[in-house]
């Protein structure tokens, strides 16, 4: 029994550090002020709130609610509220593309929404979270 401990055991240590090989980070670092680093990650904590906040508006077939978070929290009307353009100037270009790609898609999805055709809205709704997981896949900040 105990013979076979030993072998298990670099099996296991193996396994693992494979794991750790395969999941190397490839997300461009980001460098921020720290007092903006924590700004920024403030509004992100508010926009995954946003983000359910508008699926339980549209669950309680509150579309217009849905539209005015949508507009108000990610969309082009929230650029100033979340002092986006100041804080763009510290990001490299492809993560400030990504960053008007959410605001644009947010604003696209509060029309959208309200016209009140589910399935369009839900596909709106992903154009969304598709900006979100592309920045999130190419950039870090920590
Ligand atoms: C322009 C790029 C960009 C966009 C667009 C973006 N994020 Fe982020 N987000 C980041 C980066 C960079 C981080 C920090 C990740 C890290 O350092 O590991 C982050 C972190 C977060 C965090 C963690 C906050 C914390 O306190 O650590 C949440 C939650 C989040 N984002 C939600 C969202 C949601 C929801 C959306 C879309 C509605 C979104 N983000 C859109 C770049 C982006």
């Amino acid at each position: 029994m105990k013979t076979y401990l030993i072998p298990s055991l670099l099996v296991c240590y193996l396994a693992l550090f494979t794991q750790t090989v395969v999941a190397e980070d490839k997300r461009v670092m980001v460098k921020l002020p720290q007092m903006m680093q924590e700004h920024m990650l403030s509004n992100m904590r508010a926009h995954l709130e946003a983000i359910n906040s508008i699926l339980a508006s549209i669950n309680a077939d509150e579309l217009d609610k849905a539209a005015t978070i949508a507009e108000q929290e990610l969309g082009m009307s929230a650029l100033e509220k979340h002092s986006a353009k100041h804080m763009a100037q510290f990001y490299p270009e492809g993560m400030q593309q990504a960053g008007s790609a959410m605001h644009h898609a947010a604003s696209q999805f509060a029309r959208i929404v309200e016209e009140g055709d589910p399935a369009n809205s839900y596909k709106a709704l992903q154009n969304i979270t598709n900006t979100c997981v592309g920045c999130h896949k190419a950039y870090r900040v920590h």
